[in-house]
């Protein structure tokens, strides 16, 4: 679908649009596609004021299909605006999707590299090792708006023999003056790892080494993103194929960070232990980037690929999924904390604060709100209805998400924490996201409640302290 094709289809199709702005699920304060499907974020940077918001995009089906680019942006976090797709698959390198990629600002013009998906129809097509081609493709421009000519740097012949067809999603990371392509993939003997690709202009890329564990840690990384904080170098990445093990790895497909020590003088990539980053049902290929506060923002896709639970409820609607809420990223020794970026506090429209042994209740008419429990010393028991058949329990050093039917399949996700102190809980229509203890465990989810009139409950506690309940509005969204 190039350009012009999709311009024609945008007036055929305007009744989708229309239909998602009048779903009860569709969220308050979350990017979601104005119609169609969403996946991955892509390109997130900041030029000037105004920060972008690329994201996997099919406009025209709220199912899986042909990708584009899909665009926001925005000055405050609050105040978002649609733009026109920024990528279109219309070469031959691309024209099966323009796959997932991120944005490198240099000199004031933002350097885009993505993933060119190409599926060959007409040979034998196994997905893995045939009948597909995976290009790197560099796009720059000056504004974000206006993408300049597709240069195809990378293609599979450059990728090391042993690879499968499946190498993709560029990120870029500088150290000394060294620009270092990280590109998630899969081996044919079905192991995930990264590639490394190094260049002094971005122009030109050499292979310069692959990043992998001694023992296998599933079969595909995708995703990938390297960046510095605190002094600490981290490689985040999506491994698929991971097997479910007690309490880890409760997802079909993983997402999580290692520290790594990463010393190119000295040819040192040494990988650390694998965190997950997010230990509820909804959490894929997250980005990061730098904004000019310094601050390094993430965003993610609120939802796994090949999940058995299901997220239809809004397909009727012609819409389906979410990006997850920005959060900032902290570090310490190697343990990567979430929590909300503060801007998010301007949504806040009533506060109601409570004891919290008073077992407070509050009416909510859709869902959204924040919910802060904050103990001066440790929560023993906690029992909180956040839905009608939604609980949240902290009993015997574990903290519990239960879903009944308005998980739609999604059951039950634990964390063990030895100890409870703070818990802020973000709802909206369809979506929780759960930080707790200070951002050290997240837990994000989509849920579709059959109303969203409902009461938030503490129904029991052990141990003191408060609750502050806000009533929150949502993103203004300038649809075009
Ligand atoms: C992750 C992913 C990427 C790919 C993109 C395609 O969700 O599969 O690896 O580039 O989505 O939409």
């Amino acid at each position: 679908m190039d350009k012009k094709d999709y311009e024609r289809e945008y007036e055929h199709y305007q009744f989708m649009r229309e239909n998602a702005q009048h779903d009860k699920n569709r969220l308050h304060y979350h990017l979601m596609p104005p119609s169609g499907w969403l996946n991955d974020p892509n390109g997130l940077c900041q030029l000037g004021e105004t920060c972008h918001i690329y994201f996997q995009y099919t406009p025209f089906y709220a199912g899986w299909g042909t990708k584009l680019w899909g665009h926001y942006t925005t000055k405050d976090w609050i105040h978002f605006q649609e733009q026109e797709p920024f990528l279109f698959p219309d070469t031959p390198w691309d024209r099966d999707g323009v796959y997932s990629g991120s944005a490198f600002v240099k000199d004031e013009e933002i350097h885009f590299f993505y993933t060119g998906n190409v599926k060959m129809w007409d040979k034998p097509y196994n997905y893995i090792t045939d009948g597909r081609e995976q290009n790197t493709i560099h796009v720059i421009s000056k504004d974000g708006y206006a993408a300049g000519e597709k240069k195809l740097v990378l293609t599979n012949a450059d990728y090391p023999a042993d690879m499968s067809k499946h190498v993709r999603d560029p990120k870029i990371y500088e150290r000394d003056g060294r620009y270092y392509m990280a590109l998630g993939g899969r081996d044919k003997k079905n192991q995930g790892n990264i590639l490394l690709f190094v260049s002094e202009d971005l122009n030109c890329w050499k292979y310069y080494s692959r990043l992998m564990t001694n023992d296998p840690f599933g079969y595909m990384w995708e995703c990938p993103d390297l960046f510095d904080l605190n002094g600490q170098t981290f490689l985040m990445f999506c491994p698929q194929g991971v097997k479910h093990k007690g309490y880890d790895y409760q997802n079909i497909h993983q997402c999580g960070y290692m520290p790594i020590s990463f010393d190119p003088e000295n040819n040192i990539c040494d990988l650390g232990c694998f965190q997950e980053l997010d230990r509820g049902f909804d959490i894929y290929a997250p980005q990061t980037f730098q904004d000019a506060k310094g601050r390094r923002i993430l965003i993610g896709w609120l939802a796994v690929p090949d999940a058995d639970y299901k997220y239809d409820a809004t397909v009727s609607s012609d819409w389906i999924h979410a990006l997850t809420m920005p959060r900032v990223l902290s570090s310490e020794k190697g343990i990567l904390m979430q929590s909300p970026l503060e801007e998010m506090q301007q949504l806040r429209v009533s506060c109601q604060a409570y004891e919290l042994n008073e077992l407070p209740k509050w009416e909510t008419e859709d869902c959204c709100f924040e919910l802060q429990i904050e103990s001066p010393f440790f929560l023993e028991n906690l029992m909180l209805q956040l839905r009608e058949d939604v609980y949240l329990l902290y009993k015997d050093h574990e903290l519990i998400l239960s879903m009944g039917e308005s998980g739609c399949g999604r059951t039950k996700r634990t964390i063990k924490s030895s100890k409870l102190s703070k818990l802020v809980i973000f709802s909206d229509t369809s979506s929780l996201e759960i930080f707790i203890n200070d951002g050290t465990e997240v837990m994000s989810s989509r849920v579709f409640s059959k109303t969203l009139e409902q009461s938030v409950n503490i129904l029991s506690v052990s141990g003191t302290g408060h609750a502050i309940f806000y009533k929150l509005s949502g993103y203004e969204v300038e649809w075009l």
